[in-house]
């Protein structure tokens, strides 16, 4: 019987391995650069961390089962839930601000579709203990700093940036009661990922009242916060958070990265545990779907049952990245770094086979890359064998070493050969 991969999921063959080495590779050193250490955590955690606060959207996508134990256990879906768990843990000894990144391997059980498997890589970064906006601005600039990385430009990528801390402020305003922010969120994220009347369709569900329905779908279109006061009246609260909103913007200024970014009102995110400022980075043209995402979410930790202290973060998959890089020529097969060999052994001479293995092993412990044809086949076949293989060069153990105890050495670029005495090569 043949059985097929899993719908959502994907085989790295050599050539792909080495595609997702290189994104994961430019993330690793992005995270560096900006001061970021590495962290993991186990793959699947009890189902319950994903229902507490990642909101519904995620517990309709999770790959949950049973343990023998009886235990209800999750695939995790993010890492965020874990990253606070594991902090919780060790509040009192980390240093502050934590700033930890990873790249886990997660599972969502979603319609597969352009950008979105179901199972992906996602880079995070995150900083925790750090209080003022300078911190969400980091987090903007190091996401946009591997984005500049890997070659994108401003004409390519833009980052909207938004603020959950005015939003609800905002909808507060309007007559739209606290305990319903955390139901609306989800629906206006939708915002640009359904038809219009789809998404009215939604917001009437859970708004009762046609006009505060017209100036929420108002607000979602801003794109200058000078437009907001024409909409709704600023109250101190949104006020104090339209200022924090500027200093992201001046912090992003004095990074360097200003021009890739946007206000924007209609950024909202998905999940429910945002709490200030929210971004997302998009292809400039608008038709894939966002390649990262993150924000402020200064609760997650308490609600966890750990101290108040705050956070910030994103996530950016691997799949929008790529397929971006690729559609601008930043992605080039057969630029990557697949496998290459310093050195091929290649026998010559049967008798001689048990002496080529020998040298490939004694190659190997001086630290090169090596490998050799597990059969004295002819000549031709293995300096073939060494080409396909990518290998620098070839050490032909042969006639040379009966006569004179040398091996012949061929650079495979220049074609060119030289003897060398096997003892001095070999020690
Ligand atoms: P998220 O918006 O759910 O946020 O995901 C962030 C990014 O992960 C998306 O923009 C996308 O690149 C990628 N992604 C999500 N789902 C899929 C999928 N099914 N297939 C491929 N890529 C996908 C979070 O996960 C937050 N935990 C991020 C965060 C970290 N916030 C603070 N810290």
């Amino acid at each position: 019987m043949k059985i097929q991969s899993v719908k959502g999921t994907r085989d790295f063959y050599p050539p792909q391995m080495a595609v997702r080495n290189f994104i994961i590779d430019g993330w690793k050193a992005a995270s560096k650069r900006c001061g970021f250490v590495e962290y993991d955590g186990p793959i699947f955690e009890y189902l319950q961390m994903y229902q507490i606060k990642s909101g519904q959207e995620i517990v309709e996508q999770l790959f949950n089962f049973q343990d023998r134990g009886g235990r209800l256990l999750a695939i995790r879906p993010e890492i965020t839930p874990t990253l606070a768990r594991m902090v919780n843990q060790q509040i009192n000894t980390l240093p502050r601000p934590v700033k930890w990144f990873s790249v886990p391997r997660l599972c969502r059980a979603e319609r597969p579709q352009k950008g979105r498997l179901r199972e992906f890589f996602q880079w995070n970064i995150d900083i925790i203990g750090a209080d003022d906006v300078l911190a969400d601005a980091e987090i903007v600039y190091c996401s946009l700093d591997y984005l500049r990385s890997a070659g994108l430009t401003e004409k390519d990528v833009v980052a909207r940036i938004s603020s959950r801390r005015l939003l609800a402020a905002l909808l507060k305003n309007i007559g739209i009661a606290e305990d319903r922010l955390d139901v609306l969120y989800p629906i206006l994220d939708k915002k640009s990922k359904v038809p219009a009347e789809a998404f009215e369709e939604m917001l009437q569900k859970e708004v009762s009242s046609g006009q505060i329905i017209r100036t929420i779908q108002q607000l979602m279109e801003v794109h200058l916060v000078d437009a907001i006061p024409s909409i709704v009246n600023l109250n101190n609260e949104a006020q104090a958070a339209l200022d924090e909103v500027a200093r992201v913007f001046a912090y992003l200024d004095r990074m360097g990265v200003r021009d890739f970014c946007r206000f924007d009102m209609g950024i909202v995110r998905g999940l429910a545990y945002y709490t200030g400022m929210v971004f997302e980075i998009h292809e400039v043209a608008g038709e894939l779907r966002a390649i990262c995402g993150g924000g402020r979410y200064d609760n997650l930790l308490s609600d966890f049952g750990g101290p108040k202290i705050t956070a910030t973060g994103m996530g950016m998959g691997d799949c929008v990245l790529e397929i971006l890089l690729r559609q601008k020529g930043l992605l080039k097969d057969d630029t990557l770094d697949v496998q290459t060999l310093d050195y091929f052994v290649v026998c010559a001479d049967a008798e001689l086979f048990d002496k080529a293995v020998s040298v490939a092993a004694v190659l190997r412990r001086k630290g090169f890359s090596c490998d050799f044809s597990y059969k004295p086949v002819a000549l031709g076949k293995q300096l073939k064998q060494a080409d396909a293989l990518k290998a620098a060069q070839c050490v032909i153990v042969g006639q040379e070493l009966k006569e004179s105890n040398q091996l012949v050495i061929k650079d495979m670029k220049s074609g060119e050969q030289k003897l060398v005495n096997a003892d001095a090569f070999l020690t």
